[in-house]
């Protein structure tokens, strides 16, 4: 097969899912290296082929089937080499690097996250977590004693703790509804808001896709709702920041929180921090020192030194997201979840403890073994098939949240699902 018929084969066996015709590179073009990267693979085979190619991106320890990407990512080795190269970098020449050597690229960094989010370079900052983030807004607010704050019961410790300490001992109050936990609609969600808002309410903080069960909340109709009685809406994009696109302009909440080190597979604590322009103004940073006084967004991540080679991680990171393409991976995540849930719906022996409809969940499931601890369920998935997941308790979940992340295969759910049954068995 000649080149350029083997380029239409493969364009065409792809053409269902859009997936590129060329596998990101192994060893990436590393902008900021100055290295130019090996010549892209030109790819041919199955689809499921070219996710096991994918996978083989990723270095796990042997025999292990990794389904706990909601706990914490893997960086590709794109990302590891590029991360490696910039520690190498910066050991070469420590004072250079950390104090305006990297100036340029920092800010071709920001600006790539800025358009995998698409809004602007001047609403990102890049900081080290979730939990920075969240912390970073709950220290701002200037809330008066008797205003009101709305932190659903599913909130993350990192989301609700940092507005316990920062804002209950000023005697604002923390509103905790319930969330339905399998909800068939967005609508049923939305309702949950709708009836805590009062006249005194001055926040809504709330997670993309809460951590617990997997569920998706549906923020831009909650910001709508907010925006239209002035209140705010802070959001812990911990687990949907590379599970699918986010278009943050769209989503329309006013801050957005997320960690890089999970679905977006770059190295660990390294994060990214969204403030709508018009809403920066009550931001203040968590850490002051030279520099504190910029007036852009910089401000925020102002820490003197601080992890760089990590921060230019991100940067390669987003570079090999965007080689898979993040609608890819999006579909992808919905293909995992759909192949995934057929084989159990319909079997007695087990129940899904996360919201069926594509707009409720994607890549991360929660099943419960009727009649089994999910203590001893995952114990046995770990010990007889190297299986790790996450065992969720609260709420009456009793079940293993799993992580279908992009290094999967069809093959891996498999396995776990011949496990699952075993054990129910
Ligand atoms: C929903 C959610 N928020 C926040 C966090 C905290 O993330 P980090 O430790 O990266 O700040 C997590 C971690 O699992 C999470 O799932």
């Amino acid at each position: 097969m000649s080149k350029n018929s083997r380029r239409k084969f493969t364009k065409s066996l792809f053409a269902s899912m859009a997936l590129p015709a060329t596998l990101p590179a192994v060893a990436a073009e590393l902008d900021y290296s100055g290295r130019r990267a090996d010549s892209l693979p030109v790819f041919a085979g199955t689809e499921e082929d070219y996710w096991e190619q994918v996978k083989g991106h990723f270095r796990f320890a042997p025999d292990l089937k990794y389904f706990n990407n909601a706990s914490l990512g893997s960086c590709p080795e794109a990302v590891r080499k590029g991360t490696n190269e910039f520690r190498d970098m910066l050991d070469s020449f420590p004072s250079k690097y950390m104090w305006g050597g990297w100036r340029d690229e920092i800010e071709a960094t920001r600006q790539s996250v800025a358009d995998l989010f698409s809004v602007s370079n001047e609403e990102i900052a890049l900081i080290h977590n979730t939990t920075e983030g969240m912390n970073l807004v709950a220290q701002s607010m200037d809330f008066e004693p008797g205003d009101e704050i709305i932190l659903a019961d599913h909130e993350h410790t990192s989301g609700y703790i940092p507005f316990e300490v920062w804002q209950e001992d000023k005697k604002v109050k923390l509103v905790r509804p319930k969330l339905p936990l399998l909800p068939g609609t967005k609508e049923e969600i939305v309702k949950v808001y709708r009836e805590a808002i009062t006249p005194k309410t001055k926040m809504i903080v709330m997670c993309h896709i809460v951590n617990t069960n997997g569920m998706i909340l549906p923020v831009k109709e909650v910001s709508e709702m907010a925006h239209e009685k002035g209140i705010l809406v802070a959001v812990d994009g911990a687990q949907s920041a590379g599970m699918f696109p986010v278009n943050l302009d769209e989503l329309g909440c006013d801050y957005y929180a997320a960690s890089a080190h999970k679905w977006l597979f770059a190295p660990k604590g390294i994060g990214v921090f969204y403030a709508r322009d018009s809403s920066q103004k009550h931001l203040k940073p968590l850490i002051v020192c030279r520099g504190y006084d910029d007036k852009s967004i910089r401000r925020l991540e102002n820490y003197n030194t601080r992890n760089l080679p990590e921060l230019l991680g991100l940067g390669a990171a987003v570079k090999y997201v965007n080689e898979l393409g993040i609608e890819t991976i999006g579909k992808r995540s919905y293909e995992l979840k759909s192949y995934f849930r057929s084989q159990l719906e319909n079997d007695d022996q087990f129940k899904l403890k996360t919201p069926a409809p594509d707009e409720l969940s994607s890549a991360i499931q929660v099943v419960e073994v009727v009649g089994k601890k999910v203590l001893k369920v995952k114990e046995q998935l770990f010990e007889e098939a190297g299986i790790d997941c996450r065992p969720m308790s609260k709420f009456g979940l009793n079940g293993v949240r799993i992580s279908l992340a992009v290094y999967i295969t069809k093959k891996d759910i498999d396995e776990l699902v011949s496990q699952l049954k075993a054990i129910a068995a």
